[in-house]
């Protein structure tokens, strides 16, 4: 019969059967699918793997610890490439939403084949994604967004003399599937429950141009937001869950004096396939402990407002 214990057997035979002694590359983003894709290949092949993580500095609070931690079992073998400066960098005076996309996908694949081209001298022939068999049917139906806005974690840029024969152990695998595999692995419970966050991250929930400052109130409300949700059992009944900074500033009072700070949305949503989403009918006290909590803490933020569009008209991001 088909338990998660037969999967693990099976995927881990055919990977072993696959690649045999050579080695592989693996992108670990930090979400679900490509962090149980490293715990299995490492189960595996041992050493023959090598998962990159890399920081773009677009991450939220304690993102980066969470991932390290949860792959400690890697070893060596896994590579944390700090590259904050680099993307950054990259997307000075940036403001179109396109464009962000854009400057990270391109840097990404810029640090990525950095990496890739160093193993590939060293003789490594596989390149590892966590593909799942609907983003297989998607690519092959052509139509929907998906499958292109998740082009750069799929790594599809890399440069064609790169060349990598593409191992895809969860291809005809469902989401739950691999959370099931996932807790078999032993991945932590946050990372396995852990809600979808865009590959070019915060840069895409800064309105406007994105700036270290920014990303650092943008982090803390939002690290307030998340928090909260889960103090308040409330992060699983939800499908994602974003903090959002515009660039406009709303007066207010603070003691005797007017203060000018930013304008914060926050947004929730459940959905089943993130095509179509409802906003999340979150209960008003705790909404009004949330707001409290972030102009208490982070005083750069002077309102709090709480976004009440569904998909469609509005998408998820507000990128
Ligand atoms: P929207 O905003 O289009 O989002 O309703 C639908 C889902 O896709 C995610 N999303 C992205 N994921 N790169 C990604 O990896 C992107 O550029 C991107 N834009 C949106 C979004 O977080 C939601 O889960």
């Amino acid at each position: 019969d088909w338990t998660p214990e037969h999967t693990l057997e099976t995927l881990t035979a055919e990977i072993r059967a696959k690649v045999g002694r050579e080695r592989v590359l693996l992108a670990v983003s930090g979400g679900v699918d490509s962090s149980t894709l490293a715990l299995l290949l490492h189960r595996a092949i041992g050493d023959q793997l090598t998962a990159v993580f890399v920081d773009h500095g677009l991450l939220r609070l304690g993102e980066r610890q969470e991932v390290e931690q949860a792959l400690r079992p890697l070893g060596p073998a896994l590579r944390v490439v700090e590259a904050s400066e680099q993307f950054l960098g990259a997307l000075k005076g940036v403001v179109d939403p396109e464009q962000k996309r854009k400057v990270v996908g391109r840097e990404f694949v810029r640090v990525f084949e950095r990496e890739a081209r160093a193993l590939e001298a060293q003789g490594c022939r596989w390149l590892a994604q966590g593909t799942l068999y609907p983003d297989v049917i998607e690519s092959a139906g052509g139509g929907a967004g998906s499958a292109n806005i998740k082009s750069h974690h799929n790594v599809g840029g890399l440069p064609p003399d790169l060349r990598f024969e593409l191992l895809e152990p969860f291809r005809y695998l469902f989401k739950d599937e691999v959370r099931e595999l996932a807790l078999l692995l032993g991945l932590p419970e946050p990372i396995r429950r852990r809600h979808p966050f865009p590959g070019p991250g915060l840069a895409i929930r800064i309105l406007g141009e994105v700036t270290p400052e920014r990303l650092e109130v943008l982090r803390r409300a939002d690290d307030i937001f998340i928090s909260a949700l889960r103090e308040w059992n409330l992060y699983d009944q939800v499908s994602q869950a974003a903090a959002i900074l515009t660039p406009l500033q709303s007066v207010g009072v603070v003691g005797d004096e007017r203060s000018y700070g930013y304008v914060l949305a926050l947004r929730a949503v459940t959905t089943v396939d993130f095509m179509t989403a409802d906003w999340a009918r979150l209960p008003l006290e705790f909404l009004d402990e949330v707001a409290r909590r972030i102009t208490r803490q982070v005083p750069e933020i002077g309102r709090v407002v709480y976004d009440i569009t569904s998909k469609p008209p509005a998408t998820i991001e507000w990128e």
